[in-house]
């Protein structure tokens, strides 16, 4: 039996494997630990489930002697640093495919609301202004027939490209459409490429400003692939159409952020796996992969 740290509460059945097979201990607090106190509670662990929200960076890696293998609960991996564990022999694992539909339905979620204004109807009919039907107003753009530009042609992207057919959309991907092209003919463009030091502000002022001013952009990644403050001046100017973001730099989007208040921006709290469906099976993989590594066997899942 080995100590298990596992730094969120989380849903699904397998839990009862892992702590049939080792010491579970779980940060049940409703916030995630700061990074003091993640360091002070992994000091034993040899097994650490972690969420995007932890930094598994060389200072945690010093404070956990012991630690031998990291599930992290998510697909994404931009939280840990490789280099680190790979030096500490350290195996890491990730949770792709069980989120891939759930995120690919959230981006379209995104694109339909920011393209129908949904956010700010429901938010008038709560208030008491349905006063009337209205010819002129609400109008937005038509998403069937548009065409829809995917940054980031992996599994979730291929998975946003199959809802657009349904759609019947014009679909534009890199890296066989280039980037540029994209921006320029797309009437919505989603991000799904991971964050690494290549896709940093991708989509900065100048990308930005190739898009169309009627165009949306939807972002279920990482926030930090775009240029935020870049983004708040677009829509501040008209220079876009509208921001759907389920993804923000940082995480959670402070309340000063040039973002807020921004005209035709939705954002959601990073939700993109948020279903009961992909968030026990994200619970599955995870404890698969530190079964394995735990019992020194190559995690099923492991980055890269
Ligand atoms: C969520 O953002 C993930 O990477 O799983
Ligand atoms: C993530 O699962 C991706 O490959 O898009």
């Amino acid at each position: 039996m080995a100590l298990v740290y596992v730094t969120r509460e989380i849903i699904g059945d397998a839990m009862g494997r892992l702590r049939a097979a080792h010491d579970v201990v779980v940060w049940v607090k409703p916030e995630p630990p700061r990074p003091e106190e993640l360091r002070a509670v992994v000091a034993d662990a040899e097994g650490l489930l972690c969420m995007l929200t932890d930094r598994v960076d060389q200072d945690l890696l010093a404070a956990a002697p012991r630690l031998r293998a990291v599930a992290n609960y998510a697909v994404g991996h931009d939280n840990i640093d490789l280099q680190a564990s790979a030096a500490r022999g350290i195996a890491v694992g990730v949770t792709p495919d069980v989120l891939t539909d759930a995120t690919a339905d959230l981006a379209f979620a995104l694109l339909l609301a920011a393209a129908r204004h949904l956010p700010e109807a429901a938010a008038a009919v709560a208030a008491g202004q349905w006063s009337t039907w209205e010819p002129t107003r609400w109008l937005g753009s038509d998403v069937h027939g548009a065409t829809l530009g995917i940054v980031g042609f992996g599994r979730i992207g291929r998975a946003v490209a199959r809802r657009a057919e349904g759609f019947e959309m014009t679909v534009l991907a890199t890296p066989e459409t280039p980037l540029e092209e994209l921006l320029a003919r797309s009437d919505f463009v989603t991000l799904h490429c991971p964050l690494t030091p290549a896709t940093r502000h991708l989509i900065d002022a100048r990308a930005l400003s190739l898009m169309k001013p009627t165009a949306v952009l939807v972002n279920t990644a990482r926030g930090a692939i775009v240029d935020q403050l870049a983004l708040a001046a677009a829509l501040r100017a008209a220079a876009i159409g509208g921001a759907a973001l389920d993804v923000t730099d940082p995480e959670p989007m402070p309340p000063v952020d040039p973002l807020h208040g921004a005209p035709n921006l939705i954002v959601v709290p990073h939700i993109g796996s948020a279903t009961y469906n992909a968030r026990a099976r994200m619970t599955e993989l995870a404890v698969d992969n530190l079964l394995a590594a735990l019992d020194g066997r190559p995690m099923p899942n492991p980055v890269g």
